[in-house]
């Protein structure tokens, strides 16, 4: 018995030890007794290949057929729209409370960083001055009432600034995030009737809500105490590249996703009532602080407000703002030409729209 063992050793076990150091760094594959299908001809991703008259080796799918799982012909759960194109209002998969833990354990990997774990715009993106744009709050009354299918599609497409997550998230997923969202919408939006239904402690509910909001306007209370901050033309441009600002307005008189900033202070500014307000100081600060105020005409209501800048940091960049025009400023009495303009329906500063329109430059980073 013993004999073998040791013949064993010598025949097979120590010429495979001594085979396998080699001594120096090869590039060769390891020895590799059992081949199977590792190593065999074949042709990489891309690669020519004489065979056939267009030199790919990768082909195209015959033409008229559609690899098996691969037909996405159900478009209201493929794309969330309808036949017409519409957004579908609800999620098309069966909502169930597992469906609905599984959107929130999605939403928490991708959503989070950006939107915040309640949904309220405050994500880790928020805190260190990190100059991503900022996302948008859900308990907003534009985003509560958009359809599931909105939704959806901004996972899938993305929108302006935000990136699509299709590649990262499944189809099921994104519906699984749609519904998540939902529940996130109401559950900052309830009535105390509804909260009453369950089991919770309103009181002391309250109590922690109030005692959030005090440590909040403390917050803000001492970032506007910058009185001593200076306010420059110069801080105003570092303060808008840091706040990226430049994601959605321009300075050179292109249309991005905002409203260019050339010319705009002392312009007449349409808005998307109807009406005309004169584009002075008052009007900046307020777009900036409270942007939802008074809509842009021909823009998408998506900027979020910026009031966590110190009055310094807005009257720097206000300043910046104005250091881009080149009309006159704005009388400090609002005149009556308003009306004029307004009931025409023209837009008064038609020089600056139709350059906009025309120069569609894009500056959107995904
Ligand atoms: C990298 C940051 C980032 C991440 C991550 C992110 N978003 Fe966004 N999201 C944004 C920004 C920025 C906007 C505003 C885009 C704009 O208006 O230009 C936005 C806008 C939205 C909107 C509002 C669209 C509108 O009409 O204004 C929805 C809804 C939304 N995101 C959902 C999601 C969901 C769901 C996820 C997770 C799958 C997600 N986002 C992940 C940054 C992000
Ligand atoms: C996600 C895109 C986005 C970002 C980022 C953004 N804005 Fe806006 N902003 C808009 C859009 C869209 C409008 C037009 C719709 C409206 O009036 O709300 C607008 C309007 C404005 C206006 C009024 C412009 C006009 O022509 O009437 C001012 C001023 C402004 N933004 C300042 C800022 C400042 C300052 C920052 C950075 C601290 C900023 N914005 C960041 C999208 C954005």
């Amino acid at each position: 018995m013993k004999a073998t063992k040791y013949l064993f050793i010598a025949a097979v076990a120590l010429p495979m030890i001594l085979a396998s150091c080699r001594g120096q760094i090869s590039e060769k594959p390891p020895v590799h007794p059992n081949m199977n299908m590792d190593q065999q001809k074949r042709f990489e991703p891309q690669e020519r290949n004489e065979f056939f008259d267009d030199n790919r080796a990768m082909r195209q799918p015959v033409e008229g057929t559609v690899a098996r799982g691969n037909l996405k012909a159900d478009k209201a759960y493929y794309q969330g729209i309808n036949e017409d194109s519409s957004f579908v209002d609800e999620i098309p998969p069966e909502l169930t409370k597992s469906f609905l833990y599984r959107g929130k354990d999605r939403y928490e990997v991708f959503c989070t960083p950006c939107h915040g774990i309640a949904g309220d715009g405050q994500g880790i993106i928020m805190t260190n001055n990190y100059g991503f744009v900022p996302a948008p709050s859900f308990h907003i009354d534009r985003l509560r009432n958009v359809s599931d299918g909105y939704i959806y599609s901004t996972i899938a497409n993305g929108i302006r600034n935000m990136p699509s997550y299709a590649q990262q998230i499944p189809v099921k997923d994104r519906w699984a995030i749609v519904a998540y969202v939902r529940a996130l919408q109401q559950s900052q939006n309830a009535t105390e009737e509804e909260i009453r239904r369950y089991d919770v402690d309103i009181a002391s509910m309250q109590e922690e809500y109030q005692q959030q909001q005090a440590a909040l306007a403390e917050a803000e209370e001492a970032a506007s105490q910058d009185e001593g901050g200076e306010v420059s033309v110069e801080r105003g441009e570092t303060i808008a590249a840091d706040n990226a600002c430049g994601a959605c307005h321009s300075t050179d008189g292109s249309r991005t996703v905002g409203p260019t900033w050339q010319n705009l202070y002392g312009s007449e500014r349409p808005l998307d009532d109807g009406s005309t307000v004169t584009a002075d100081e008052e009007y900046l600060r307020e777009s900036i602080v409270e942007p939802s105020a008074k809509i842009a005409e021909g823009f998408p209501p998506s900027m979020v407000p910026y009031d966590h800048l110190s009055d310094s940091e807005i009257n720097s960049i206000i300043e910046y703002i104005k250091s881009l025009s080149d009309l006159e400023p704005p009388a400090e009495e609002d005149s009556e030409s308003n009306e004029e303009s307004a009931s025409t329906g023209q837009p008064a500063d038609t020089t600056m729209t139709a350059e906009a329109s025309t120069q569609k430059k894009s500056l959107l980073v995904p």
